[in-house]
């Protein structure tokens, strides 16, 4: 095919697509080549914007490795990744709702027996969290793996300190019988998402500030129900109406109660009590 113009050249693109291609990919390259060829038709894309995008998301690429992530964090900025967990997670009513998993997490955390400390030195405020894990008929889900990580009072990961030799405020316990589950670990503080990339050029470009309010993320699996990833959020923190990554839902923001420090919740002066509800498959 020749002489393609603007009008013509996406029905020449969407007609290269072989029948026998996978059915799924069709359907997302097709939609896809639609979607790009109409963005450039309604913005005038120049030839000066197109090759400053494909070098902005070269350096995208060039900003990962194996401790960074940096196109994760680009789909969340821009609402990608919550608009996926919104189609993805639409759960009955009463479940507990799904959020943003993030680039932080870490396999093969260390696993800490129920009422141990998930913070293993990362500094913070003690805090204790106890709560249990249900089906949605009330029914108790016992012994549920439970997967937790969070960042430190200075708001970074264990991940983004290069000088750390151990694992710090992350960790894995199982609930359990009756699907309960505590443990002692630092009060979660609001951090900024790391800035010094691509990611945070754009944020400054567009007049956007990084900070994710504080939150203590979860992972939840039990056979027979949906791996649960979610967050708790701290109620009364300045930034739950402006996540930069459009992840904050009312039912997971939660009370994280002061108290005198409670020898039997490990000498902790906060306290924070959620309980979980997941969804059958
Ligand atoms: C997080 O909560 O760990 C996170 C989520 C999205 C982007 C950056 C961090
Ligand atoms: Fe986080």
């Amino acid at each position: 095919m020749r002489n393609l113009n603007q009008h013509t050249i996406t029905q020449a693109v969407l007609d290269r697509i072989h029948p026998d291609t996978n059915p799924r990919l069709k359907v997302v390259l097709t939609s896809l080549v639609n979607h790009l060829h109409d963005f450039a038709r309604e913005v005038a894309l120049t030839e000066v914007e197109l090759m400053q995008a494909i070098q902005y998301l070269t350096a995208v690429g060039q900003k990962c490795d194996d401790k960074r992530q940096e196109f994760i964090l680009l789909s969340d900025v821009l609402g990608l990744s919550m608009l996926t967990v919104a189609l993805n997670n639409d759960k009955p009513a009463g479940c507990t709702e799904a959020t943003v998993f993030g680039p932080f997490y870490v396999e093969n955390e260390p696993e800490i027996a129920l009422g141990g400390d998930a913070a293993n030195g990362a500094p913070g405020e003690p805090c204790w969290v106890e709560g249990q894990i249900k089906g949605p008929s009330g029914e108790v889900i016992p012994h549920a793996q439970i997967e937790v990580w969070q960042a430190d009072a200075d708001g970074f990961y264990d991940v983004q300190k290069p000088e750390l030799q151990q694992a710090q405020a992350r960790a894995k316990m199982k609930a359990d019988a009756q699907g309960r589950y505590y443990f002692k670990t630092i009060v979660a503080e609001a951090y900024p998402i790391p800035t010094d990339g691509p990611v945070g050029d754009l944020l400054h470009a567009t007049g956007r500030h990084p900070w994710r309010p504080a939150h203590l993320h979860f992972m939840i699996k039990a056979p027979g129900y949906e791996t649960l990833i979610t967050h708790v959020f701290r109620d009364g923190d300045t930034y739950l109406d402006s996540d930069a990554v459009f992840g904050v839902r009312q039912s997971l923001v939660a009370a994280w109660v002061k108290q005198e420090a409670d020898a039997k919740e490990g000498g902790a002066t906060t306290h924070l009590h959620f309980d979980f509800v997941l969804n059958p498959i």
